[in-house]
């Protein structure tokens, strides 16, 4: 039967439905997500236009490599992960850890024992300790023996420095936290082989036990050291290094000779 409704004027038409709209049943609610996709902005999009992040990500990740590059330049990486990795099992641990000295070791004992997954993450977090020393020994192997501690990456080369004797205080700091015999003896020996050294040998003696005895005091210290001002130093000489990393470029392997192009070794000779 013929429609004998009038047209409806132009301006009263409803506009046709997006593809988001209509998947063919006309079922499809399109959300806000959808609907800017369908005009072509992403949600990276979306961020970036207000942040104008893109443009630091691409010059950090999207760069030219010296050619001869191989696997021993992951290293670097490859102790990024370890940190990042420390970080986040740390974290999960800091949930249940108790620093006082009469809890410390119970606290420690609850996570092996008792909490899903506990055993795991503690694991992880020991194991990925010694891991994470290795790499960047490995990874300063790497960085000495190709030479690219020279001009211009003497400055990456401190900061490696400082990033290395941080890694150690984890290491030394994290050990006492369990509070067990093993962790107490040992981190006086510790403490003490401190105080043995040049000048400063006593004064961080004295910092690092926080008190005239090795006990309490010298818990809540190294605690605090572990879980705050260490990880934060690290982080930061990370992100300077890092930067340094993307603003000198890495070295190309000493073996390998620097290609001169045909027409500048013609008009040399
Ligand atoms: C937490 C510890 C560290 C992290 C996460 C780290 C990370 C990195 C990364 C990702 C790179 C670029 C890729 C590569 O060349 O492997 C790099 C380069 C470099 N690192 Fe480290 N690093 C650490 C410790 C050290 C140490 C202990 C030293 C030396 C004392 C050092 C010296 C250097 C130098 C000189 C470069 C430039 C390499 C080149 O130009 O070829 N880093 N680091």
């Amino acid at each position: 039967m013929a429609n004998l409704k009038p047209p409806l004027p132009r301006a009263l038409r409803p506009k046709p439905k997006g593809p988001s709209e209509n998947n063919g049943h006309g079922r499809v609610k399109a959300g806000p997500k959808e609907k800017l996709a369908e005009k072509g902005i992403s949600t990276i999009d979306w961020i970036d236009e207000r942040t104008s992040l893109s443009g630091g990500a691409r010059w950090m990740m999207f760069r030219k490599i010296p050619k001869g590059t191989n696997w021993f330049y992951t290293l670097g990486s490859a102790t990024l992960f370890a940190f990042l990795s420390q970080a986040v099992t740390g974290v999960i641990l800091a949930m249940y850890y108790d620093p006082s000295a009469t809890r410390a070791y119970e606290s420690v004992r609850y996570i092996t024992n008792e909490v899903f997954l506990g055993e795991f993450v503690r694991g992880m977090h020991k194991w990925g300790s010694t891991v994470m020393v290795i790499l960047v020994f490995l990874h300063m192997g790497r960085t000495f023996f190709y030479g690219a501690y020279k001009y211009p990456r003497e400055l990456n080369w401190v900061i490696g420095v400082v990033l290395l004797i941080l890694t150690l205080f984890m290491s030394f700091t994290g050990y006492l936290l369990p509070f067990d015999q093993r962790s107490f003896w040992a981190t006086t020996v510790g403490v003490a082989i401190n105080g043995t050294g040049p000048l400063v040998g006593p004064y961080l003696n004295d910092f690092l036990r926080a008190g005239p005895e090795f006990g309490v005091t010298t818990l809540a210290r190294f605690y605090a050291l572990h879980m705050l001002v260490l990880p934060g130093a690290i982080a930061a000489m990370i992100g300077a290094h890092l930067y340094l990393v993307a603003r000198l470029g890495t070295t190309a392997p000493p073996w390998m000779k620097a290609e001169i192009p045909a027409a500048s070794r013609k008009d040399d000779a």
